[in-house]
This record gives structure tokens, sequence and C-alpha cells, in this order.
């Protein structure tokens, strides 16, 4: 081998790794996808040797020899490329209580207990020269219903963007905490990665239903991370081997209890796109529930329902904080808001202007003359 060909080589195996490693969260990941890079190298290899015994007349009796060269390399090099390259920055934002206490005044073991779920602590997201969101801390505490509340272009549905992982924040720390005292990240978290595995889902100001989809795959879909650990590599789902029809069976179950709840049972082989406004509603609520959040953020989920609808939506809220999930709301509807809120964050140009009970932010002069006013202070009363 001259030195120019183990440059070339070097070069082949870094992009390899690059490509391997790029958007891989685990070993496991790195694994499956080197599989796909080694398959695609011994495709290669082998029309090469082709060409090879064409021209020279040569044998095809080394092409097993070369690919296992090949996939031993690019093992190699991709693993060592995610320990040093991917793991640490995962690792940030799965900081456990050993490695975050030490520089946290409260231990994180602590904060948990003290039924602290989401901090958001001096939040700032710009858009060029706009200020969307200032500053903003507050905390939503574990069990609660914490309604977030504003003027439009407060910046509401920017902080749920920069807490879902829409939105990366320009600077500011979101950390949601878990039971068992683990801390996420949730500003350094790839956006996937929020819903999965810190377990925070959300619904969308402007409804975003897979619409030619049944109602039932809607909620399939959701639980897709799930049934994908079950798949066996595609070829157990496609045989039904592995554990994948006792995980679908699971997810259909589960998707139906959530269908049950929301009022959709009868509707669950309908398309989604065909369903009243208020339905798909609270299908976005069902799909986000089947991922087993702790955190529900939900976007204006009382937009467009008519009276009945709203108390409906209000009685399904209380439901699922019953069942140990947090909420937290961004809603218009002063009605919803006093009613269920156990607290309210008042945002005005992308700043906290007030923050307490329904009580306290309702006889707020501030809060009045900002968003309220007079009129719909009396009529949340
Ligand atoms: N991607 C973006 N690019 C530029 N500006 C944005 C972007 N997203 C939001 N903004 C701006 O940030 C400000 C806050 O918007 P946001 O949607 O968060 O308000 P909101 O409180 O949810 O309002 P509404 O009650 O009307 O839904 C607005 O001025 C908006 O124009
Ligand atoms: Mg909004």
């Amino acid at each position: 081998m001259t030195t120019l060909d183990i440059v070339v080589l070097l070069v082949e195996l870094a992009l390899i790794a690059f490509l391997v490693v790029r958007n891989a969260h685990t070993f496991r990941g790195v694994a499956l996808r080197g599989l796909a890079a080694v398959a695609t190298v011994a495709v290669i290899t082998f029309l090469d040797t082709c060409y090879d015994c064409v021209i020279t007349g040569s044998r095809l009796a080394t092409i097993g020899k070369d690919v296992a060269t090949w996939a031993v390399e690019i093992y190699a090099v991709s693993f060592a490329a995610f320990a040093a390259f991917r793991l640490p920055a995962r690792q940030r934002y799965l900081a456990r209580p050993p490695i975050v206490m030490a520089a946290e005044p409260a231990t994180i073991a602590e904060v948990a207990q003290d039924g602290v779920l989401l901090e958001v602590d001096n939040l700032t997201m710009r858009f060029g020269g706009l200020r969307a969101v200032d500053s903003l801390s507050f905390v939503a505490r574990r069990g609660d219903i914490t309604a977030v509340i504003g003027p439009n272009g407060a910046g509401k549905t920017t902080v749920f963007n920069c807490i879902t992982g829409f939105y990366k924040p320009t600077s500011g720390k979101l950390s949601l905490y878990h039971t068992d005292g683990t801390r996420f990240a949730l500003e350094l978290m790839p956006g996937h990665r929020i819903a999965a595995v810190a377990k925070a889902a959300r619904t969308f100001q402007n409804i975003r239903l897979f619409a030619g989809m049944t109602v039932l795959e809607n909620l399939l879909v959701a639980q897709h991370n799930g049934l994908m650990r079950h798949t066996g590599l595609g070829i157990g789902a496609v045989l039904g081997v592995s554990g994948y029809p006792r995980a679908e069976g699971a997810a259909i179950e589960r998707a139906r209890a959530w269908l049950d709840r929301v009022g959709l049972i009868a509707r669950a082989d309908d398309p989604a796109g065909a369903l009243p406004y208020g339905a798909q509603r609270r299908l976005e609520i069902a799909r986000a529930m089947c991922t087993e959040p702790v955190l529900l953020c939900l976007d204006e989920p009382a937009a467009g329902l008519n009276p009945r609808e709203s108390e409906e939506l209000n009685r399904l809220l209380l439901d699922i904080r019953k069942r140990g999930c947090s909420i937290l709301l961004i809603e218009h509807d002063m009605g919803v808001v006093m009613r269920i809120s156990d607290h309210i964050v008042v945002l005005d140009h992308g700043k906290k202007i007030a923050d307490g009970t329904p009580a306290e932010v309702r006889a707020d002069p501030t809060v009045i003359a900002a968003y309220l006013g007079e009129g719909e202070e009396d009529e949340a009363a």
C-alpha cells in the first residue's frame, strides 16, 4: 500500500463514519447504521470485483475477505467516533444526579421531591431584532395545570416551541425533572428526543393531524418509537415474529383506551380529516397522551370550541391531571383557564408581568390593564 492509498482509505473511512454517526444517539443506532454502510460497501466491492474479473480474468474469491476487512474498519472507526463526539453531547442533556449535583445549589433529587417539574430560567428567544421571549423565568409544578396567558404576540407559542425543541432558545435554561431525579436540559436536546426520552408532548395552535390516515392510525404513529424497538430490523415485523405483534397489540390497546376517554372510539376507522373541528382537537390531545408524557403542552386547545365542547375539554384536562400528567396550557378562553388552572403565568411582549394563583392573577391591575380588561375580569370571575 502506498502512502496515497492509506490517505484515500482514511478519508473514505472518515466519510463513512461521519454518515453512520451523524444522527445516531445510541450504540445500537450506530450498529444498525453500520450494518447499512457495510451492506452498501459489500455491493460496491462485489460490482468492482466483477468488473476486475471481466477485465483481468481474476477470480471472485477475495470478496468475502475484502468485505470482512471493511466491516471491521467501519465498525471500529464509527464506534470510536461515536464514543468521542456524539456520546459526550448526549450525556450533557442526560446528566444524572451525581454529575449535576456538584454544580447545583440544591440537589436534583431535592428539586424533584420539591415538586418542580419544569424550570424555565432566563429564557430568551430572539428573531433578528425582535425579542419574542425576553428573560422569562417561571416554574411549573408536578401535578399542576399551569396556564400561560397573554395578548396576541406575547410570545406564548414561542415558549412552547423552545420547550418542545422546535426552536433552540437564544439563551437560558429549560430543565425538566423526572421523579427519579433525572434532569433533562431541554435546550440542549434534539427535538425528537424531547418527546421520546424527556417525555414532554405537545399539541399545536393550528391542528396538525395526518388528515388522510384513520383516527386510530394517527395514534399508532405517535407510538412509532416504542414499536420500532420490536420490529427485529423490520424482518420480524413483516414475518410476525420477534416481540412485534405483542407490542403492536399493546399500542392498539393504548390507542383504544385514549379514544374511549376522548369520546372518539366510534370514529376509530374514519379519516382524521373527516372529523369535526372539536373532535380533531381532542384527537390531537389523545395522540400526545399516547406517548405517555409527564408534561403535556397544549396550545389553545379550546380555540374554536362551542361552550359544551369547552366544558368537555375542562373535564378531559382534569382527568389527564388526575392520571399523573402535568399540563402546561396556553389559552385565551378565560372560562377554561380560571376554572381549571392551579397556577397562571402572564406574558406581555415576551416578558412575564404576573405569576400566581387564578385569584391573584385576576385581581392584578397590571394583568387587567394589559390583557383581561375590566369586563373580562368580571366575566372570568
Ligand atoms: N419563526 C418566527 N420568525 C419570526 N418571528 C416570529 C417567529 N415565531 C414567532 N415570531 C414572532 O414572535 C412574537 C411572538 O409570537 P408567538 O406566536 O409566540 O405569540 P403568541 O403569544 O403565541 O400569540 P397568539 O396568542 O396570537 O398565538 C410575534 O411577534 C411573532 O411574530
Ligand atoms: Mg400562539
